[in-house]
């Protein structure tokens, strides 16, 4: 297997079988550690720098906590338009990457561009970690919610995957390159308009993919282990801001929605939802208190993923 010291994560796709496997044994290894709430010193020595060119609640601060239970520090940055490369400047990635690449020892970058922290990548001599590109792909959130999973079920082989929403997300794009690696059937439901792309399908028939689309989530809900829901009301993703307009927001068709009697009609008993969140409503908040919902502890196996993540690249833990 490949070393991950000083590796860049940026695309599920360049992943092996057994390293995720491997990821996911050195996340076992961190959870007491976040369970516990007890800071270590494991990275006492290094610093990670954040680049957020777009808006993040989850994905910076889990890195940044992350980082803080190994004992390590944070700087960077969570609005670009506060640095030169988001003002009259608009300093390239190259540029800006040549200055944090001697703030710190690994950097994590969210951006509207797709493959920009690809760009990063070519130009800083510290690993980078891709925290969303775009359209593009959202490793560590996928790695999160493998890791969830497999915390939950025992094993990842044998589940029958349901993953319902917008398939141009970056989050959709690392899940389907992740379980061409797996024995995981996936079926996805997302409206017409926002269905994988033809190239998309290639690649993945490609990989031998095992999957198939359906219109809607009633046709596909009743053999699925586990579920996985993204929005279709939502922002673009190319820019780095989109602000909502008053009453811009039309409700999630039913097509896309899971709501708790579609829970308690059609899914099997032990089935599991994730959504990595921000959600609208094709998830209402009466289905949190259901015994499918694991989206309150995918966010912390967020922390528990980015620990792995961290110590692995940074070469803490082999
Ligand atoms: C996703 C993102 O911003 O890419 N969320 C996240 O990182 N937790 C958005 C989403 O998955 O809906």
């Amino acid at each position: 297997m490949r070393s991950f010291m000083g590796r860049d994560i940026l695309s599920l796709k360049d992943f092996e079988r057994n390293e995720f496997f491997h990821v996911l044994s050195v996340a076992e290894y961190m959870e007491p550690i976040a369970r516990k709430r007890r800071n270590v010193d494991m990275l006492a020595e290094k610093t990670m720098v954040t680049a957020f060119y777009q808006p993040s609640t989850r994905t910076r601060l889990a890195h940044e906590a992350a980082m803080h239970r190994l004992g390590g520090h944070v700087t960077g940055f969570s609005d670009a338009k506060m640095t030169r490369a988001g003002d009259w400047y608009q300093e390239s990635i190259k540029d800006t990457v040549k200055m944090l690449e001697f703030y710190g020892d690994v950097i994590v970058m969210r951006h509207f561009q797709q493959g920009a922290p690809h760009e990063a990548a070519k130009w800083a001599s510290i690993p980078i970690i891709n925290g969303g590109d775009g359209w593009g792909e959202h490793p560590t959130q996928i790695l999160t919610d493998l890791y969830t999973v497999y915390r939950e079920k025992g094993r990842l082989d044998g589940l029958r995957w349901l993953a319902v929403g917008d398939m141009r997300m970056r989050t959709m794009h690392s899940l389907a390159y992740a379980l061409t690696q797996f024995d995981c059937p996936v079926t996805f439901v997302s409206p017409p308009n926002m269905s994988l792309t033809d190239e998309m399908k290639a690649e993945l028939k490609q990989y031998s993919l095992d999957y198939q689309e359906v219109e809607h989530v009633e046709q596909a809900i009743a053999d699925a282990d586990v579920i996985l829901v993204e929005p279709v009301v939502q922002p673009d993703y190319t820019k780095a801001r989109d602000e909502r307009k008053e009453g811009g927001v039309g409700m999630t068709p039913s097509n896309y929605q899971i709501t708790r009697d579609l829970l308690f009609n059609k899914a099997k008993s032990d089935a599991i939802l994730l959504h990595s969140l921000p959600r609208m409503d094709e998830i209402p908040p009466d289905v949190d208190i259901t015994k499918w919902s694991r989206y309150w502890q995918e966010a912390f196996n967020g922390v528990v993923m980015r620990m792995a993540l961290l110590g692995l690249v940074l070469g803490a833990m082999e």
